[in-house]
């Protein structure tokens, strides 16, 4: 049976964020996936055991879930390091494995995914307009790498952040090149790679939806009044929009570079100045959009969905 199975790490979310991702997320995935013939399953990651003995296996309840018929979206939304690694154990299993991994869309380039510093610099390459990115050094090379992030970058304030998280987690603006010496000291301590950007005042955040070379959704992201961040986890507005004929080439370019199937790209945006800020696969979803495009778009990813994993099984048939 066609089925579509969500992994992430419940036991490291509260459980009033799990009701909200319940109510957010899980039931349109569900309810879209019910149109489709597809069945939708969530499963916390420490439900899974993987092994290979007598063939691959991931196991839940007894079952194998490494079939032809089966799609997988598996999260990086952990910052504890254990299962961070085993949830990249789990996507580089599934993506060789004959089940579908829907996190790899980029036809090029596994891995291409959630890399901020990366997408950054292939942006740069295409010679659409990017952010200046500095990724921070391991110690002690971090206490020379402060001058040298004035020098590149400029004299701040900047925005230190991830090189592969998400929903606004651990994003932070620092004014001074004193902050930024500790917050760098901070970032070393931890197991998570970061970079270090100009901070661009004023800026929204465009996410614009890409799927099989077609511009189907735009959404305007604004910071609360008086905040930094543009994700809607901090209760940043959002409205629909439209993408200007340059940054509309700048997309499929983008998309082509990649050969990418599904790809939302998002741009920090003031005025008439577009810059690349970082682009996600199918943890992008959907149902952060408003009605009606919510609705609309949900069909045409399930759609795809449905076919990409009859694709899929078909090729396994032969
Ligand atoms: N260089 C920057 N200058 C100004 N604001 C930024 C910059 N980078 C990120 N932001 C703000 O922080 C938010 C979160 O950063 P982002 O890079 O999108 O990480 P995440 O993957 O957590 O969404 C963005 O939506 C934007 O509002
Ligand atoms: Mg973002």
């Amino acid at each position: 049976m066609k089925t579509l199975v969500y992994i992430t790490s419940f036991r490291d979310i509260s459980q009033a964020d799990i009701a909200q991702i319940e109510e957010k997320y899980l039931h349109e995935w569900r309810k879209f996936g019910q149109i489709f013939g597809i069945r939708f399953l969530a499963i916390d990651m420490g439900d899974l055991e993987l092994h290979v003995a007598d063939g691959s296996r991931l196991l839940h309840k007894g079952t194998n879930l490494l079939r032809a018929d089966h799609a997988f979206m598996v999260s990086n939304l952990s910052m504890q390091p254990y299962s961070r690694a085993f949830m990249e154990t789990l996507s580089c299993a599934i993506g060789s494995s004959p089940a579908l991994l829907l996190n790899s869309t980029l036809k090029k380039g596994f891995g291409l995914e959630d890399n901020k510093f990366v997408s950054q610099l292939i942006v740069a390459s295409l010679g659409i307009p990017y952010i200046p990115t500095f990724a921070v050094p391991p110690m002690p090379n971090v206490r020379e790498a402060v001058n040298r992030i004035g020098t590149i970058l400029g004299r701040g304030p900047y925005i230190l952040k991830p090189t592969a998280l998400a929903a606004g987690i651990s994003v932070l603006k620092v004014d001074t090149e004193e902050m930024l010496m500790s917050a760098m000291d901070m970032c070393t301590a931890t197991s998570v790679g970061y970079i270090v950007q100009p901070f661009l005042s004023d800026v929204d955040d465009l996410r614009v939806y890409i799927l099989d070379g077609n511009i189907e959704a735009v959404q305007r992201r604004r910071p609360l009044k008086g905040n930094v961040l543009a994700n809607q986890s901090r209760g940043a507005s959002r409205v629909s929009d439209s993408v200007p004929h340059d940054l509309l080439a700048s997309c499929l370019r983008i998309c082509s570079h990649l050969s990418a199937e599904y790809l939302c790209i998002d741009w920090l945006v003031r005025g008439e100045i577009y810059m690349f800020n970082e682009w996600c696969t199918i943890m992008g979803g959907f149902s952060g959009l408003s009605a009606p495009d919510r609705d609309r778009f949900g069909r045409l990813l399930f759609r795809w969905i449905a076919n990409r994993i009859d694709e899929n099984s078909s090729r396994f048939r032969c």
